[in-house]
């Protein structure tokens, strides 16, 4: 492999990271990503990459020119490279057949049909983006219509397990490189070249391979795994709320079994992001598709919960503001859909920040990382509030001492660690008064924050007496009948 030349198409937190870690790993390959979004591609050639990463900025600097590229000229690239990778979006369908459910194919499907127009020599094309099971099968068709006859075109499931926040990390020691391929002379030793180019850093043991439905089925198996994992125990903190235990500890007791484990149990105001949702409402449309509906139900049931959670939290907020918040300030510390990442897709923030709203309340929305410009765009999805609600009620600040000035509540929806860590003695002196936090993150010293006079709420256990959070039923929130007067 003393030369070989990678393409990936898709610059974006996969597509960008994944292959900036190749050419780090592997100084002898090339890698190439290339994008349609000329912008993008303008950045990653700038001091200010599109996407915030921890390390990669450092990896991408050091590379850079040398062994990885950006660039715009996706023909040429796909034309000299030997591996093309597919990393383009893969969001869930807004229209017609399997509308909200099914992933929409049709950005891989133009890369399968661009690779088919342009391809003079042998690929191996690797779906690196996450694709319902058989989607292998549909671009190996349309590779097939490129009308070079002695062009082979091999065709890999190269799922990416990678979690933006810590994705360096999770690309340099991954705990299982997956690779997918056809069970034919042809198929085995495409897989083997791939398999050699993660082995330049990855341990043998830990690159797997198997037939491309399996890995394809994996990657939307482990998603619905880890996102059934944050619903489980959200499921029970509300149990917690309704009864005086406390998430934390049950947390702790469970996770201490082994066959349980301690990861991925964090109580929280929901999960978020541009992929557990997607993936398993396309885990759910595969199962209807195929004639199971009692599994698709098993798993649907793991976003139902989600969105319960979400409204639970803003619900409770509600309530504990004397079951209104009509022109009062709320602070949302954070609106990235978690820590260490400026991607905003599919944050709870942007839920719990529609619920109050509908209620008529003013935001005040800081986040280390996320613009204005985009807290804006977020917010005025005609799925979430008008521009003109937005223009009236929301407020951004990059100060969180700013943000609170003058607010009844906080509600804490994003886990960044700055949070941790502020002056909140400070903070509790240029509130309203009584000054409440909601910590929908399980960040915050509740106990210190209580001395300091703060009301006190945080999901899965009981800090401070004689409010409505607990016991609330996040399906009312937007009954008139769940009001409470004070
Ligand atoms: P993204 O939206 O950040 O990036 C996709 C990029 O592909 C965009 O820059 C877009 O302009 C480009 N693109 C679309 N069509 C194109 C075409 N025909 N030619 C050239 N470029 C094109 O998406 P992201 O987050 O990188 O996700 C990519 C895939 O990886 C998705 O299938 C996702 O489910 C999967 N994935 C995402 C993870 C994440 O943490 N974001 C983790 C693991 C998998």
């Amino acid at each position: 492999m003393a030369s070989a030349k990678i393409c990936c198409i898709g610059a974006g937190y996969v597509g960008g990271p994944t292959c900036s870690v190749i050419a780090k790993m592997c100084p002898h390959v090339t890698v190439t990503i290339v994008d349609i979004n000329d912008k993008r591609i303008a950045a990653w050639n700038s001091d200010e990459l599109p996407i915030y990463e921890p390390q990669l900025d450092d990896i991408v600097k050091s590379q850079r020119g040398k062994n990885l590229f950006f660039s715009t000229d996706i023909d040429k690239e796909i034309n000299d490279a030997d591996f093309i990778f597919i990393s383009v979006n893969t969001p869930t369908k807004t229209y017609g057949v399997g509308k909200g459910m099914a992933a929409d194919l049709k950005y891989v499907e133009a890369c399968a049909r661009r690779i088919a127009a342009v391809a003079k020599s042998d690929k191996i094309v690797i779906e690196k983006s996450t694709v319902p099971v058989k989607a292998a099968a549909s671009i190996q068709r349309i590779l097939s219509s490129n009308m070079n006859l002695d062009i082979n075109f091999q065709v890999l499931s190269n799922p990416e397990f990678l979690a933006e926040g810590t994705a360096i990390q999770d690309l340099i020691h991954p705990d299982r490189v997956l690779i997918g391929g056809e069970d034919s002379e042809a198929g085995r030793a495409a897989i083997q070249k791939l398999v050699d180019v993660y082995a330049n850093w990855v341990p043998r043991e830990k690159i797997i391979t198997m037939n491309t439905w399996s890995s394809e089925l994996s990657k939307l198996a482990a998603n619905a795994f880890l996102a059934q994992r944050i619903s489980s125990i959200n499921a029970m903190s509300a149990v917690c709320e309704a009864t005086g235990a406390d998430v934390n500890e049950v947390a702790r007791a469970i996770g201490m079994d082994s066959r349980i484990g301690d990861k991925f149990l964090k109580a929280s105001v929901g999960f978020g992001g541009s992929c557990f949702q997607k993936d398993v409402l396309n885990l759910v449309y595969l199962c209807e598709c195929l004639n199971l509906p009692k599994v698709a139900q098993y798993w649907q049931q793991v976003i139902e919960i989600n969105n319960y959670q979400r409204k639970r939290f803003a619900s409770g907020i509600i309530g504990c503001l004397f079951n209104t918040v009509a022109g009062k300030r709320i602070t949302i510390f954070g609106f990235a859909f978690k820590k260490d990442t400026g991607d905003t897709r599919e944050s709870s923030s942007i839920y719990v920040a529609k619920y109050l709203l509908d209620e008529g309340a003013k935001l005040s929305i800081c986040d280390p990382k996320v613009s204005r410009r985009q807290i804006v765009s977020d917010l005025s999805h005609p799925t979430i509030a008008s521009e003109e609600t937005v223009a009236e009620l929301v407020t951004t600040e990059t100060d969180p001492y700013k943000a609170c000035k003058e607010s009844h509540a906080i509600a804490v929806c994003t886990e960044w660690d700055a949070f941790k860590t502020l002056d909140y003695k400070r903070i509790f002196d240029c509130m309203l008064k009584p000054a409440f936090i909601f910590d929908g993150r399980g960040i915050l010293d509740h106990a210190e924050l209580t001395s300091i006079g703060f009301q006190v709420e945080a999901i899965g256990k009981t800090v401070s007496q004689g409010t409505v959070f607990t016991h609330n039923n996040g399906n009312n929130i937007l009954s008139p009948t769940s009001r409470v007067l004070p």
